[in-house]
């Protein structure tokens, strides 16, 4: 595996490799690379000739300084697992390289974008839609791979890509666990040992709600999430919202639409460390 930090590197490889007639998966991440990513490599890895990595903490999507300073870098290790993956490149450019001037660019997808993280994290997904535009720019993938832990981040991505890069799949891949139901995710490294034993509730709360949504209204089970939740000490959700899977609009009875998710967001602990999780329900 090569790793390049530069644009004009990342497109001469790319070209290259196209010229060949090879097909070319996607892969962005911020790094700190656990086994949810490597579902999506492996995934990549299978589909594509060729799997392109990139590993960049895009300080455009956080909204909150401390999150962009504190968010977990572990670049050798990184590294190493994505070579042991069997990914063809790994793109690790610096800030200045990405954003060589401020990117002004809006993007605006309602409702997929304004409601739950649009809503309470202001600008985060105009920043996410800047950085996937620019890579999907750099490397015109045939096809670009997102972990459905992020579930409201890939429709937002499905309608930027859908505007912009219209020959472009996006593959959404499933949201993989530890033992105990916890979502991976690069900020668990941040939750201290008292912290990671609470963490796996927001699973178990999601989990049994299946079951009680069967026999009780959307309301009374968006209610019963939040207090088997905040029953625990330690734990408090910001939000819980259940929603139609594409366009992300709450819904107030189970018939209301074809698919319907619950997307959740937990703080945890005194730091606290903001956890998102999400079920299907239909
Ligand atoms: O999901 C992430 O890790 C990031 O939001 C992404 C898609 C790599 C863009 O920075």
């Amino acid at each position: 595996m090569e790793v390049v930090s530069k644009i004009a590197d990342l497109k001469a490889r790319v070209a290259a490799f196209k010229a060949s007639g090879k097909t070319v998966g996607l892969v962005p991440t911020m790094g700190a690379l656990h086994n949810g990513h490597a579902s999506l490599v492996k995934r990549s890895v299978s589909e594509n000739d060729v799997t392109v990595v990139s590993v960049f903490v895009n300080p455009t999507q956080f909204n909150d300084k401390n999150d962009l300073a504190n968010y977990p870098r572990t670049f050798e290790a990184d590294r190493d697992l994505l070579a042991g993956l069997g990914a063809t490149l790994m793109f690790a450019p610096t800030a200045d390289e990405v954003y060589p001037e401020p990117d002004t660019r809006s993007f605006s997808y309602p409702p997929t974008d304004t409601v739950m993280e649009g809503a309470f994290r202001p600008g985060h997904f105009n920043g996410v839609c800047q950085i996937v535009s620019k890579l999907f720019a750099f490397v015109e993938p045939d096809r670009s791979y997102f972990g459905e832990k992020d579930f409201q981040q890939i429709a937002v991505i499905r309608a930027m890509a859908a505007e912009h890069f219209p020959s472009l799949t996006i593959c959404p891949c499933p949201i993989v666990r530890e033992d105990d139901g916890l979502a991976l995710s690069s900020r668990n490294t941040l939750l201290t040992p008292a912290e990671r034993q609470i963490a796996p509730a927001i699973f178990k709360a999601l989990s049994r709600s299946i079951a009680f949504s069967k026999q009780h209204s959307v309301a009374e089970t968006k209610q019963s999430v939040i207090d088997e939740i905040n029953s625990v000490d330690g734990l408090e959700v910001q939000y819980y919202e259940i929603v139609d899977a594409i366009a992300l609009r709450s819904v107030t009875d189970w018939n209301e639409a074809e698919h319907i998710q619950g997307c959740i967001t937990v703080f945890c602990g005194h730091t606290p460390i903001r956890l998102i999780d999400n079920i299907n329900y239909k």
